[in-house]
């Protein structure tokens, strides 16, 4: 069985996590998922990077203890990825004995093979930060923090030849097109090496920072940043002789935002060639997510924090926005304006109302019963091809890291799914031809149920859901897409179930009347005279019809018999199958000022019970009335 091996960046842990964080996490976990689903062996890593001076600084400014302040922030890394529905098989500290252990024996090797040596290193050192400073991170000239102009300080430190791979290193990009990617950053590599590679200086003397690995050949100095964080992407599988690393390290994929490229496209492949590992299969980079056309920070107040955003519009949903909003490769801006506006058009209103459209369809005319075919024709056809098509370019970019592609083609199934219906109204056909109608339906629910199993990678739960709805076969996740494909071509075996809703809409000015009316509790009830009361017509109604709002996730169209025929918008959806309202008595306020609601004009209110837990029931008379009876 082929396998992959899938990583992010191990976070600093002198920040809390944020939506940079979660994006790079979430998409490493759908590249996982799609690898899952087609079959292979996977494994995936996420962790935190937990040495180096700016660990320290972070956990001086707020008093704590460092190892305390990192266990801290690591356990929030830690906690919140479930919470984001990542599959990570394991998280790796660079605290951890296993981590430290394979560093030491890394670096003594690689010592020993002569490809480190001491050195004096002259550099601009601000004694605020206790780090050295390039020219170009320098504001005006002074330390950005501290705004004093940084000294030449000397040190002796050990460094890594680096230069020495600088032409294999060339030769190996050129070679292998695919191991830096989208292009853009392999030719941002690629002319970087145009110019003669620096020796990497790869240690910091214990006088000056004590938070890190020591040296195996030098008890006096620590490890520094890039040599200690970028082994955990070997020490996790127990390099050198562990079975995890023999069986997933030929198949490593890294992700990275283009923040960290030169470390990964640059300092790890020469480090691996030192230790005498291959490389790693691709190096995966993202670009930036920026808000409000800018960097988030803590100082503008901008950080998007990801649980905020799950608890508000759900898990599903903002994975689905950062996979369909962002290129991969390519910088992106974060509004929830956005996020809304994705919600409501591609999940409520095209793939929620299409699920529910079509079980509420089979529910109604075939009581839910798995529709068998018949002859099919040339538009049964089409559909079946444009659904095969899908999965073959699903396969194609997903490989590609085109994740908005794949779902833009998944988005295409779904609109012409919903077209289809429109254009074969299976309404009609339940009049006058059942052959016909089960033959629709049939191929309603396959084009269904491969859009269900193929949105598996990008919203685990929903597209869970989904399955379950239409019953597709457990165990598909797995058994590779010639399996997903051949649902298009199988019988239906397992019966369909009830509808709901999927994706509620966010509404902003949307208020339904149900909503208004649950509102008020006790204490604020206001208390009205008889004559007020009597001044609410309220009688007895009969609904002749029931119908869905599109648009809405609250709203049904009812028409109701009073005594007179009348039209009244219901906030009701999602609770009644519309069939099941037919023919149901209730009780209606008829002389309610007439208002308009998505478009609808409605005349009345229908009376409905809720509870605490939001259930409803409508309340209708005890036994059969005439409708337009006066309730008093
Ligand atoms: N500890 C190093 C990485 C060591 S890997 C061997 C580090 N940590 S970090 O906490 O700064 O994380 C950087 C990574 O976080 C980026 O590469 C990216 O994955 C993610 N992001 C942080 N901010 C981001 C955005 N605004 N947008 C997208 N992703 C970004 O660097």
């Amino acid at each position: 069985m082929p396998s992959v091996y899938i990583t992010t960046p191990i976070y600093y842990v002198n920040a809390e996590p944020h939506l940079g964080h979660a994006y790079t996490t979430i998409v490493a976990d759908v590249l996982k998922r799609f690898y899952t689903l087609l079959g292979y062996d996977t494994y995936f890593l996420t962790g935190t990077d937990e040495h180096g001076d700016k660990i320290v600084r972070a956990a001086k400014a707020l008093n704590a203890e460092t190892k305390e302040y990192v266990d801290k922030i690591s356990g929030l890394f830690r906690n919140l990825w479930p919470h984001l529905n990542i599959s990570n098989d394991d998280f790796i500290r660079t605290t951890e004995q296993r981590h430290k252990k394979v560093v030491q024996e890394i670096l003594k090797e690689v010592y020993k093979k002569g490809d480190i040596y001491f050195s004096e290193y002259e550099g601009l050192y601000c004694y605020g930060c206790e780090r050295f400073y390039l020219e170009r991170e320098l504001v005006d000239g002074k330390c950005p923090d501290h705004k004093t102009a940084p000294e030449i300080v000397k040190e002796a430190n050990y460094f890594f030849k680096m230069s020495k791979y600088q032409e294999w290193l060339i030769d190996y990009i050129q070679k292998n097109p695919a191991f830096i990617r989208p292009e853009r950053y392999r030719n941002e590599v690629l002319s970087f090496l145009k110019e003669p590679l620096e020796d990497l200086c790869i240690s910091r003397p214990k006088t000056r920072l004590t938070w890190g690995i020591t040296l195996p050949f030098d008890e006096n100095y620590v490890t520094y940043v890039w040599f200690d964080a970028l082994i955990n992407y070997i020490s996790a599988l127990g390099f050198p002789d562990g079975e995890l690393f023999k069986k997933f390290w030929p198949g490593a994929q890294h992700f990275i935002a283009k923040d960290i490229l030169k470390p990964h496209a640059v300092y790890w492949p020469c480090m691996l060639k030192a230790i005498g590992i291959e490389p790693f299969k691709h190096l995966n980079v993202h670009g930036y997510w920026n808000v409000s056309q800018g960097k988030m920070s803590k100082s503008l107040g901008n950080v998007v924090r990801p649980l905020d955003m799950v608890s508000k519009y759900g898990l599903d949903q903002f994975r689905y926005f950062l996979l369909r909003e962002m290129v991969f490769g390519l910088d992106s801006d974060f509004s929830e304006d956005a996020l809304v506006a994705r919600i409501n058009s591609d999940l409520a209103n095209d793939l929620g109302n299409l699920v529910m459209r079509s079980l509420t369809m089979a529910h109604k005319y075939l009581d839910l019963r798995p529709p068998t075919p018949s002859e099919a024709l040339a538009i049964d056809q089409e559909l079946l091809e444009l659904a095969s098509d899908t999965v073959n370019y699903y396969e194609k970019t997903m490989v590609a890291l085109e994740f908005h592609k794949a779902l833009i083609q998944i988005w295409e199934l779904i609109n012409r799914i919903n077209k289809y219906i429109d254009t074969t109204a299976p309404w009609a056909l339940a009049k006058k031809d059942p052959k016909r109608l089960e033959t629709v339906l049939y191929h309603i629910v396959v084009g269904l149920k491969v859009i269900s199993v193929l949105l598996w990678p990008f919203m685990p739960e929903s597209s869970q859901r989904m399955q379950e709805l239409l019953g597709v076969e457990e165990g598909i996740v797995g058994k590779g897409l010639a399996n997903i494909k051949a649902m298009l071509r199988k019988p239906i075996k397992e019966a369909l179930k009830k509808p709901y809703a999927l994706f509620p809409r966010v509404e902003s000015q949307e208020r339904s009347q149900v909503e208004i009316k649950t509102t008020s509790n006790k204490e604020d009830t206001l208390e009205i005279t008889i004559e007020e009361f009597q001044k609410m017509d309220l009688r007895v109604g009969v609904i002749l019809n029931a119908e869905d709002i599109p648009k809405s996730n609250k709203l049904l169209k009812l028409t109701v018999d009073v005594g007179e025929t009348r039209e009244i918008v219901a906030g009701i959806k999602g609770h009644f199958l519309v069939d099941e309202l037919k023919g149901k008595q209730v009780v209606v306020v008829t002389n309610l000022k007439p208002t308009k609601l998505m478009g609808v004009e409605s005349r009345g209110m229908v009376l409905a019970a809720v509870d605490e837990k939001g259930e409803l029931a409508l309340i209708s008379p005890t036994k059969e009335m005439k409708p337009g009876s006066k309730v008093r």
